[in-house]
């Protein structure tokens, strides 16, 4: 689709159209399907409709006070100019400490840590770092959409590996041994998964271990950020170096405050990897954002010192209850299948039975007609699974106070009851 505007330069106004001023690249550059059902749940919402959102990808409790008011502190103590671009040294030394006592290792030191704007931009860093044109990521499915779209962007492919429901849609180390075939670059895995909400068990990682030793020169990125997001007593995901510290130097650890401290809106997220790779990661902040503010950094070293005992709790006493309810609410629906998750925010729910028929006379074809078509008809915005790369599902996020998640489950009652055929 190319639109047509006009900027003004000097005293001529040109006419112009995105095949003209946008590059080959930008014009591919993949928007997104979560994009779209924003934007119409806005266009809903502006005709007064109270349409219940569950989309979104964050904790709904507030960051806590005490970060709130460490960064309002740093503002009145005059942190606002430039800093350093890697992130303060004092946030670098807080995430290795944070991250060693996590992993069980005492080998991450600041030099390893590159702090970002958020996990998104730590990753879209990694990648850029990494990948030359036409380098091979793996990316196992259903996967966070921005994966595909960042490979792409750092002019690298992504080979997409589906996973089924029987291994809880997480790779087997069958289909990871056969998709490490051919000089791939790096494996991306995300455990807990966004939109599945499974993780590997230790077990589990055990057999991928013995597999990525087969392939040395194979780099991989761990996406950790719902590590903390468990229902597990523990507190804590179990990880691929908790089982295999010997792919330490190959391996790379994207994180951040976002979820399990409840930042989203605060944009701070690392990666954590050689000390050649955040050098390059250093490089390319400082020739391009710069650097993260002050305060922010500020706020997150705060919010790292409260007790994650408190999380724990919350995860089991609150989260797991939260997410039970809005389980056993869709599950006794006819036709739809919904997944147990182990943490994270949502559930994946299996739409299968409901594609190829029509709604009040609309033909539902895919997650999006589905997603879609509820949104309109019942005012709920879910996520389609074509997002994730598997359309026979949709993403919601259970994470919503309990009457929200109650009038949510019975408009999606009342909304299947409107599928003929
Ligand atoms: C799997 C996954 N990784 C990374 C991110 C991005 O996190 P951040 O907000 O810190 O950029 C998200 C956000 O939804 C996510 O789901």
């Amino acid at each position: 689709m190319s639109s047509s505007r006009t900027i003004s330069s000097g005293r001529a106004r040109i006419g112009w159209s995105d095949k003209v001023i946008l590059s080959q690249r930008a014009r591919q550059w993949a928007g997104s399907g979560t994009m779209a059902m924003t934007a119409k749940a806005a266009q809903e919402r502006a005709k007064g409709r109270n349409v219940i959102s569950l989309t979104v990808g964050e904790p709904d409790w507030d960051t806590s006070d005490s970060a709130k008011k460490a960064a309002c502190d740093a503002i009145w103590a005059g942190m606002t100019k430039y800093q350093p671009s890697l992130g303060q040294l004092e946030l670098r030394q807080a995430i290795t400490e944070r991250t060693n006592q996590e992993l069980n290792l005492k080998t991450y030191a600041a030099e390893n840590v590159a702090v970002s704007a958020g996990a998104k931009f730590a990753l879209y860093g990694v990648l850029q770092a990494i990948c030359d044109p036409g380098d091979v990521v793996v990316v196992p499915r259903p996967a966070w959409g921005s994966y595909g779209a960042m490979i792409e962007m750092a002019q690298a492919h992504p080979r997409y590996v589906v996973t089924s429901a029987q291994s809880r849609f997480l790779i087997t180390p069958e289909a990871l041994r056969a998709s490490l075939q051919g000089g791939v670059k790096a494996i991306l895995l995300n455990s807990p998964n966004n939109p599945t909400g499974t993780f590997f068990l230790r077990e589990e990682w055990m057999s991928l271990a013995s597999v990525l030793r087969e392939f040395p020169n194979v780099l991989i990125i761990c996406d950790d950020v719902y590590n903390r997001l468990v229902f597990d007593a523990s507190g804590l995901a179990p990880h691929l170096l908790h089982i295999a510290p010997d792919l330490r130097a190959r391996t790379i650890l994207i994180n951040a405050a976002s979820k399990s401290l409840a930042m989203t809106g605060w944009r701070v997220g690392w990666a954590i990897g050689e000390p050649e790779l955040i050098q390059a990661l250093g490089r390319l902040q400082s020739q391009s954002v710069t650097c993260l503010p002050g305060f922010t950094q500020v706020a997150v070293m705060e919010a790292m010192r409260e007790d994650h005992g408190v999380l724990k709790k919350r995860m089991r006493d609150e989260m797991l209850p939260s997410c039970e309810r809005m389980r056993n609410g869709l599950a006794a629906m006819p036709g739809l299948g919904v997944l147990a998750p182990q943490g994270a925010l949502f559930l994946w729910v299996d739409i299968s039975k409901y594609l190829g028929r029509t709604h009040q006379g609309a033909l539902i074809a895919s997650s999006m007609d589905f997603a879609m078509r509820l949104l309109e008809d019942q005012a709920v915005a879910v996520i389609p699974g074509s997002e994730f790369g598997q359309d026979d599902h949709v993403r919601i996020t259970y994470s919503v106070p309990e009457p929200v998640a109650q009038d949510a489950v019975s408009r999606i009652q009342k909304f299947l009851s409107g599928f003929q055929g």
